[in-house]
């Protein structure tokens, strides 16, 4: 079936999670975060994501950015960091994350193809709408779903149908690409064609599901998106 609507997750994927995290190291007078802030990012994310899978089984629902700030908090505790203004700095620049450098042009392509181009996220919408005003990509996308309008985390099921509810579309002529490799292989087992963007290099996730397709970067996937696809 012929791929006409593609899918993006956002944080990950479309936007630089580490990008807050980086760009505070390099602020002057930050020497001591400077030499801790890659186990920092990697914590903040890490928890983040932990919390939503967590808040989604114990029903306990709150928006991506209460648990921005929650993963937040404790990567800074694990790390021996106690500033609000550091705290304060670190959550400005993660509202306004920069994109990836590949992102505007990848979409650029698949609009000129014709495909709907839509993001799916645990954002909120205040923090998406953001992320994409400073990514400068609003208007390369049809639309923009949050988790918020279902009140679930992803991978929950009801997530993954925003997308048909919104576009009318077949889930076999999705393709939803994730740089979240258990929302590449939840998405793959929803229905979608899916794309697992693995910039870190990382390891397949051991799930029921495996994406169809693993790339670097997003700059591979107008390739996938062919009339004979
Ligand atoms: C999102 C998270 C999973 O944007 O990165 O949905």
């Amino acid at each position: 079936m012929a791929i006409r609507t593609c899918i993006f997750d956002a944080y990950g994927t479309l936007f630089d999670v580490a990008a807050a995290a980086r760009a505070v190291a390099a602020e002057p007078e930050r020497a001591e975060f400077a030499c801790a802030w890659p186990r920092i990012a990697a914590h903040w994310r890490a928890k983040q994501l932990q919390y939503t899978w967590l808040r989604a089984v114990m029903n306990r629902h709150c928006d991506f950015w209460q648990v921005t700030q929650d993963g937040l908090d404790w990567a800074l505790e694990a790390e021996g960091f106690a500033d609000e203004a550091l705290r304060a700095r670190l959550l400005q620049l993660y509202w306004e994350l920069e994109a990836f450098e590949e992102v505007q042009e990848t979409l650029q392509i698949l609009k000129d193809e014709g495909l709907t181009i839509a993001i799916l996220s645990n954002g909120a919408p205040p923090m998406l709408e953001a992320a994409i005003t400073s990514a400068g990509i609003g208007s390369l996308l049809d639309d923009v779903l949050s988790v918020e309008s279902v009140g679930v985390f992803k991978p929950a099921e009801s997530v993954y149908d925003l997308v048909g509810a919104r576009f009318g579309c077949a889930r076999g002529t999705v393709l939803f690409v994730s740089s979240n490799g258990w929302d590449a292989a939840a998405a793959a087992g929803y229905g979608f064609r899916t794309v697992w963007v693995n910039r870190a290099g990382e390891p397949m996730d051991r799930l029921p599901h495996r994406p169809h397709h693993v790339l670097a970067d997003l700059s591979g996937v107008p390739a996938l998106v062919t009339p004979s696809t």
